[in-house]
């Protein structure tokens, strides 16, 4: 079938340099570290790593503001050494794909220090520069990460616009000089031999150039501007026009970061005049199931209705007209056994049934360092313990109005930092990530949760997902099956069926930890079907009636 393409087939690894793996001890992960444990991948059974921003930074936001695109980050190493991974990378059968940070750059990128210099600088439409209001900045918008999203240039008596921190000016995509400038080096990369990219919060490239203020939310000092910034009008032309200077000379893949997207901009960026152009898109819908779709750290009970109805529409909509990108955590959400499952008495079950889930969905799934062995969200007893930019500025700014153990609150559920403590290898000092100090403190749980155990213990999380990822690839259905909800009324159990050609499966999913019994629809006759894999070994089932224990996962193949 023409449709069938090697990334749809592929499962992703999502590697977070700074905590995989320090391979010269100065206590941040480097590219040598990732070198190291390619092997330890490779057994996964993973096809594709994507790897989280290596350019050069000065990581006010960890690598995704970027100060030169060519370069790789001090403290990962050489490009020499990027070299060499994509190499050993191919060597070993597999792909990589690097992030593409272009809605903006850090503040010291040369073209931003260049654009600051006078108004009539040759930079300085590389950004977007507008005058005050009065007094004030140019509209009310608030920034992603906290507090107005313009900043004051006394120098020349401006304002910048950036979405995220004050070190991440926005580029101004207006203008094709800065087109120009990114393609190239997209193409520098490309040429180097990688894989594809994944781009950075893409859907915000085209801003509405009236920038009109936006809706001031309950409780709140800044506007939402995001209706005027996401999917903005001029987007899809320069997706398309990205794709023809770039993307459409190579087989690679591109996965799009598209908060606020939707289904009908997923299907229409996915090809431009018969070309892939975006592949498929991280989408963030189901990120709203535990909490407030506005706000992230207001949080609530996990409702599995709208999860389902969310997968139901996704899978349903895409089916034969796009592709979807499957994930539950990546390096900007906490942890997804403490956030879907359990950290506690089940975290091994509920670990392997959210790896149940991830790869039985119709899409690419995109798997996140660590939780192949179900590292869990940390607390840090203080702020200053904490390294990620947007929980910092979150405490700085709620603390003025809160009680300071309410905002702590909040950060241990919903901080980034919970996915960004050192990957644990072992027991032993620093979890086996360093030699020294790591720039992040680790998680206290690693003597009980690290690699070295988790390979020993035949019925761990890890060797589970190995499991999981070979059954996925012996079995086409759970990639290009048509996927149908069973059960829909159910509160608490996720049950699903694939079905491909000749070929139908059927996965049961308790989201919860309760022991609960159901019954199946009368189509579907569970002695026409045997077990594949489960996470328990001691199944209770008969006809059409099933015991579900906590977090109880199923996968059923038509006999
Ligand atoms: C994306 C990244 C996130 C980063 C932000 C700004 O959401 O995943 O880590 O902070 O964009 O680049
Ligand atoms: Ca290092």
């Amino acid at each position: 079938m023409s449709n069938q393409k090697w990334w749809k087939e592929a499962v992703v690894y999502q590697i977070y340099p700074r905590s995989f793996y320090d391979s010269n001890n100065d206590g941040i992960g480097d590219i040598n570290g990732i070198i190291k444990k390619i092997d330890y991948i490779k057994d996964l059974g993973v096809d594709v790593i994507w790897l989280c921003p290596i350019y050069k930074s000065p990581n006010a936001d960890n690598g995704y503001d970027i100060s030169d695109y060519k370069n790789v980050m001090d403290e990962f190493g050489e490009i020499e050494d990027v070299d060499k991974l994509i190499k050993e990378v191919h060597n070993k059968g597999m792909k990589i794909i690097l992030d593409l940070v272009v809605n903006h750059t850090s503040d010291e990128h040369n073209w931003f220090e260049k654009s600051k210099q006078s108004t009539d600088s040759a930079f300085r439409d590389y950004y977007i520069w507008k005058d005050g209001n009065g007094d004030l900045p140019p509209n009310n918008w608030g920034s992603i990460f906290g507090g107005s999203a313009w900043k004051y240039d006394q120098k020349t008596n401006q304002y910048y616009l950036h979405l995220f921190d004050v070190k991440q000016p926005d580029l101004n995509w207006e203008k094709s000089k800065v087109r120009n400038k990114i393609y190239e080096n997209m193409r520098w990369w490309l040429d180097k031999g990688i894989d594809g990219f994944r781009m950075d919060v893409i859907n915000m490239l085209s801003k509405d150039l009236n920038f009109p203020d936006g809706k001031i939310m309950r409780n709140e000092k800044y506007g939402d501007g995001s209706q005027y910034f996401l999917n903005g009008p001029k987007l899809y032309d320069y997706l398309s026009e990205m794709g023809e200077e770039v993307l459409f000379d190579y087989d690679i893949m591109t996965v799009g970061e598209t908060p606020g997207f939707g289904l009908v901009n997923a299907i229409k960026f996915s090809k431009h005049k018969g070309n892939d152009l975006l592949n498929m898109v991280f989408h963030f819908e189901h990120m709203s199931v535990d909490r407030d779709n506005k706000n992230k750290w207001v949080n609530k009970e996990i409702d599995l209705k709208l999860l389902k109805d969310i997968y139901e529409k996704w899978n349903k909509g895409l089916y034969k007209k796009g592709w979807n990108a499957i994930y539950l955590g990546n390096h900007d959400q906490p942890r997804i056994v403490s956030r879907f499952g359990s950290d506690k008495q089940y975290r091994k079950e509920s670990a392997k049934m959210l790896a149940t889930l991830l790869l039985t969905m119709p899409g690419t799934p995109y798997l996140y360092q660590g939780d192949e062995i179900g590292m869990t969200n940390v607390k840090f007893d203080d702020i200053g313990k904490y390294r990620d930019v947007e929980t910092i500025n979150h405490y700085r700014v709620k603390t003025k109005s809160r009680p300071k153990d309410k905002v702590m609150q909040q950060i241990y559920r919903t901080s980034r930092d919970n996915a960004r403590t050192p990957m644990q290898w072992n027991k032993n000092v620093n979890a086996g990530f360093s030699q020294s100090t790591p720039w992040i403190n680790l998680n206290p749980n690693y003597k009980e949760i690290n690699v070295e155990s988790s390979l020993k213990e035949s019925d761990s999380i890890l060797n589970y997902y190995k499991k999981m990822i070979k059954t996925r690839k012996n079995n086409k259905g759970l990639i290009y099956g048509k996927f149908d909800t069973v059960l829909y009324e159910n509160k608490s159990v996720f049950a699903y069926i694939r079905t491909y050609e000749k070929q139908k499966y059927l996965i049961i999913l308790n989201f919860f930890e309760n022991y609960l019994q159901i019954k199946l629809p009368d189509n579907i006759k569970i002695d026409e079907y045997n077990i594949i894999i489960s996470n328990y070994t001691n199944n209770e089932y008969n006809n059409k009636n099933i015991a579900l224990k906590p977090y109880e996962s199923l996968v059923f193949k038509l006999s």
